[in-house]
């Protein structure tokens, strides 16, 4: 199965993600400013897998500096933790490191630098454990037959592991079901289309690209059974931080009476917020819109909105899969109706 990132010796292999399909490339990186760079420019990519680069980041950053003294280590943990805003693991893993490191108070470089490669390595195994559990609850709702429409890319290129929507597919998969996956391409910067799809055909699961503006027809044609898909940061209340057109999906799935479901460990689950109002939305380059992939596709010095996620409201997730199990949602109990019913 192939990775997102691993730790080679004292350096992070990463697959860059932004030249999927097309080419599978790896580099090996030991300075924290390249992991930085990574998780900007979205080589690497999934609220999971940010974490995991971030807390390895950190390992790196130490490496760079003198590592016996915490104060050094302060400013680059928090360099770090603002690479990306909207994704609640990202600082979620950098805390945990750091607050390991001043509970155990280690001495000396080498043991401070033991420390921090551990941590990170046992986040990112947690990790893989967590997609386990999340595929098992979360296929137990998936019927045999089952039309699923997911957005973005929430597998094995997002997490630790099998992934979050896509890890309870794969499951549902193994334990036999026959499975149609519709994903969405996931504008601007295709996802869907670059990463999910390449993902499942590996895997050898039917797989349908639809671009986003399909999903609702598709809905009205009876053709999806229900939605899966992952998330940023979930609040209190379970209002749902995911990747733009999130919102879209759910609000199309309640109109059709559709199950839509949130698959996402706790590490994504942010309880010092209460209203998604209060998560803040990452607003991407322009370019990604007016020019994505290198082609231009909008007139020179256009004004762009680019917000790279949305909220869903509580109101409008059916339930949450999660590490721990199945949570119910905000929204009117909905049954997932087996393909042959409808
Ligand atoms: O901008 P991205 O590609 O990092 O956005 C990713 C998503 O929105 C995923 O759906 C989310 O992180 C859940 S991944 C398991």
């Amino acid at each position: 199965m192939v990775k997102a990132l691993e730790r080679i010796d004292n350096r992070i292999r990463l697959l860059r993600q932004t030249r999927l399909p097309g080419e599978v490339i790896y580099d090996d990186l030991d300075d924290y400013r390249e992991i930085i760079a990574a998780i900007k420019c979205l080589d690497v990519r999934g609220a999971p897998a940010i974490g995991i680069a971030a807390a390895y980041g950190l390992a790196l950053a130490a490496a760079q500096t003198d590592a016996s003294n915490y104060e050094q280590i302060t400013p680059l943990a928090e360099e770090i933790k603002v690479a990306r805003p909207t994704a609640v693991n990202l600082a979620w893993a950098v805390d945990r490191v750091m607050t390991r490191l001043r509970d155990e108070k280690p001495q000396g470089n080498e043991a401070v630098l033991a420390l921090l490669w551990n941590e990170a390595e046992t986040i990112h195994e947690e990790d893989r454990r967590l997609c386990q559990a999340m595929g098992e609850h979360g296929a137990t709702i998936i019927p045999d037959k089952a039309r699923i429409l997911t957005h973005c890319n929430t597998g094995v290129l997002a997490t630790g592991g099998i992934g979050t929507a896509l890890g309870v597919i794969y499951t549902a998969h193994q334990q036999g079901k026959k499975l149609e996956v519709f994903a969405d391409e996931t504008r601007p910067l295709l996802q869907g289309a670059r990463l999910t799809t390449w993902e499942l055909m590996q895997a050898g699961i039917p797989c349908k690209l639809i671009c986003d503006s399909a999903a609702a027809t598709l809905m009205r044609q009876r053709k999806v059974d229900l939605a899966i898909v992952g998330a940023d940061r979930i609040t209190a209340r379970g209002d749902v931080a995911n990747k733009i057109g999130t919102y879209s999906v759910a609000v199309a799935c309640n109109h059709h009476d559709i199950p839509f479901y949130v698959a996402a460990p706790y590490s994504t689950f942010d309880e010092a917020l209460t209203s998604g109002d209060d998560i803040p939305i990452e607003e991407r380059h322009a370019e990604e819109i007016t020019e994505g992939f290198g082609r231009r596709t909008a007139p020179e010095h256009i004004d762009v909105y680019a917000p790279a996620f949305d909220i869903t409201p509580a109101e409008l997730v059916t339930g949450f899969i999660t590490d721990q199990g199945i949570r119910p949602g905000k929204r009117q109990a909905s049954q997932v109706k087996k393909s042959s019913q409808v």
